[in-house]
C-alpha cells in the first residue's frame, strides 16, 4: 500500500544525490524542504517534495494518509555502536564513581566488564533476549532506526556465542536494521588472568571459526587500551578476522593514545570508536582514510572523562559520527536525542553537523549508507515525526526532552 505523509513543516536531511558520508566543512550543510510531503511504497521512500508541487494521487482506494500535523520529519538515527545485550545494570559502580573511584579503579576491584561477564554467563539466552528486546524497543521509540550491537560480556566460547545468537534473534524479530559485532577481546577473563596471549589464541582459533560458520557477526572489535589489549594484539586479531571477511570497528583511545588508530586504519577498519585521547599521529592516520572516526559523548558525560576533540577533526577535513555506546558501565542510555544535544553542548558542533554525524555518517559506520541515513528515494522509510517545533535545531536545544510524536520503520507507523 502507498503511504503519504502530509503537513510536514520541514523535511530534514533530504538528499537528491545520496552521499556515502560527509566530512569537514561539508558537515555544516544539510538540505531541507519546508511545507513538504513524503511518499512511501513497499517500505521505501518513493517521492518527496514541496506540498505545492505535489502531483496528487490517481488511486485513492489503496492509500494511507499520515498527517504530520506540522511536525518536523527527520530520518531515523543510526546508532553505530552499542552493547545492549547485557544481564545486569551496574549502579553500584555508579555510586563508587560518585565516591571518587575511576573506571580503571572500579575494574581493578572486580567491577567493570568482568563484573558484567560473570553475571551474563549465568543468564539464559531467553532472559538476555527479553531484556535486550526491551532496550531495543525503548531506543526505537526514541528515534533510532538502525543499531549495531556487540558481544563482549561473555568472554568464553559458550557465552560469546550465546550473546551473538541473541543478536541474531533480535535481527530476525526486530523491524529495525541491526548489525552484529564480535567483541570477545573486550577484556581478559579471570581464568586467563596473566595469560592474555592464550585468551587471544582462544578467540582466534576456537571462537572465530564458530562465529564465521554460524554467520553470527558482521564485524570484529577489540578494546585496544592499556590494561586490556595492545596494538600487537589488535593487529593479530584483525588479521585473523580478515580471513573470515570480518571488517573491524574498534574501541581505541578511550583513556590512552597507544597507536591503535593507525593500526586499525592500516588494517582497513570501517570505524574507530571513542577517541577521547588523541595525539597528532592519530589525526594524521585518519586523514585520507575510509575509516569513520566515531565519538561517544555520553561515555565522556557519564564517566567524567575528556570529550573527544570533534571540532579539531572536522577542521582537519575529517568526517565524524556520533553513537550512543549504550552499555551498563560507561553509558547506561541509548537516547540519541541526548547524544545529539551533547554533540552541540559539549563537542561544540552545529545542529547540522550533529544531524550528519548521527544519520548518514553513522549509517556508513555500519555499512548501511545505501539504505539508511537520509531522506532519499529508494532508501528505507525509517524516520520520525516530531511534535510541532519552531525549527529543527530545537531538537538539540531541548536536551532531555522527548519531542518525538510518531515513529515510522520500514514505512510502518509503530506508535
Ligand atoms: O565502550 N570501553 C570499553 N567498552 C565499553 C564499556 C564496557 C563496560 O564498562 O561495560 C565502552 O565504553
Ligand atoms: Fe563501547
Amino acid at each position: 500500500m502507498k503511504k503519504i505523509i502530509k503537513n510536514i513543516a520541514e523535511l530534514v536531511q533530504v538528499e537528491k544525490k545520496p552521499k556515502k558520508w560527509v566530512a569537514g566543512s561539508e558537515m555544516s550543510n544539510i538540505q531541507t524542504i519546508k511545507d513538504a510531503y513524503l511518499e512511501i511504497e513497499n517500505e521505501r521512500i518513493t517521492d518527496f517534495g514541496c506540498m505545492k508541487e505535489w502531483k496528487g494521487i490517481d488511486d485513492w482506494n489503496n492509500i494511507e494518509i499520515i498527517d504530520a500535523e506540522e511536525g518536523t520529519v527527520f530520518p531515523s538515527y543510526c546508532d553505530s555502536h552499542s552493547h545492549i545485550v547485557f544481564s545486569h545494570s551496574r549502579e553500584q559502580e555508579f555510586i563508587d564513581k560518585i565516591n571518587g573511584l575511576s573506571y580503571q579503579q572500579i575494574a581493578e576491584k572486580g567491577g567493570g566488564i568482568i563484573n558484567s561477564a560473570i553475571k551474563l554467563r549465568n543468564t539464559t539466552e531467553e532472559n538476555l533476549y527479553e531484556s535486550a528486546l526491551n532496550r531495543l524497543k525503548e531506543v526505537t521509540l526514541l528515534g533510532t532506526g538502525a543499531i549495531e550491537i556487540k558481544s563482549g560480556y561473555g568472554l568464553n566460547l559458550e557465552s560469546e556465542i550465546k550473546m551473538l545468537r541473541v543478536i541474531k534473534k533480535l535481527k530476525e524479530t526486530s523491524p529495525i536494521t541491526i548489525k552484529s559485532t564480535f567483541l570477545a577481546a573486550h577484556a581478559v577473563p579471570p581464568e586467563y588472568k596473566n595469560n592474555k596471549d592464550q585468551y587471544l589464541d582462544l578467540i582466534i582459533d576456537k571462537m572465530l571459526p564458530v562465529v564465521a560458520k554460524e554467520n553470527l557477526a558482521d564485524y570484529i572489535d577489540i578494546f585496544c587500551e592499556v590494561g586490556y589489549f595492545d596494538v600487537k594484539d589488535t593487529i593479530k586479531l584483525l588479521s585473523a578476522a580478515k580471513n573470515y571477511n570480518l571488517k573491524a570497528k574498534t574501541h581505541v583511545n578511550q583513556f590512552n593514545s597507544i597507536g591503535g588508530v593507525k593500526a586499525c586504519v592500516n588494517m582497513g577498519a570501517l570505524s574507530v570508536d571513542h577517541l577521547e585521547e588523541m595525539k597528532e599521529k592519530d589525526f594524521e592516520a585518519l586523514i585520507n582514510s575510509k575509516c569513520m572516526p566515531t565519538i561517544l559523548p555520553s561515555c565522556s558525560f557519564f564517566l567524567s572523562i575528556p570529550y573527544s576533540p570533534a571540532r579539531k577533526m572536522i577542521n582537519l577535513g575529517l568526517p565524524i559520527a556520533l553513537a550512543s555506546d549504550y552499555n551498563p558501565g560507561s553509558s547506561p542510555s541509548g537516547n540519541m536525542n541526548f547524544i545529539s544535544s551533547l554533540g552541540c553542548i559539549k563537542l561544540k558542533l552545529k545542529p547540522e553537523e550533529v544531524i550528519n554525524a548521527t544519520t548518514i555518517n553513522t549509517a556508513y559506520a555500519m555499512g548501511e549508507e545505501k539504505s539508511l541515513g537520509s531522506i532519499s528515494i529508494g532508501k528505507k522509510a525509517n524516520l520520525f515525526i516530531t511534535k510541532k517545533i519552531p525549527s529543527y535545531s530545537f531538537l538539540h536545544y531541548s536536551f532531555g526532552q522527548n519531542l518525538i510524536k510518531d515513529i515510522i520503520i520500514n514505512g510502518n507507523k509503530i506508535t
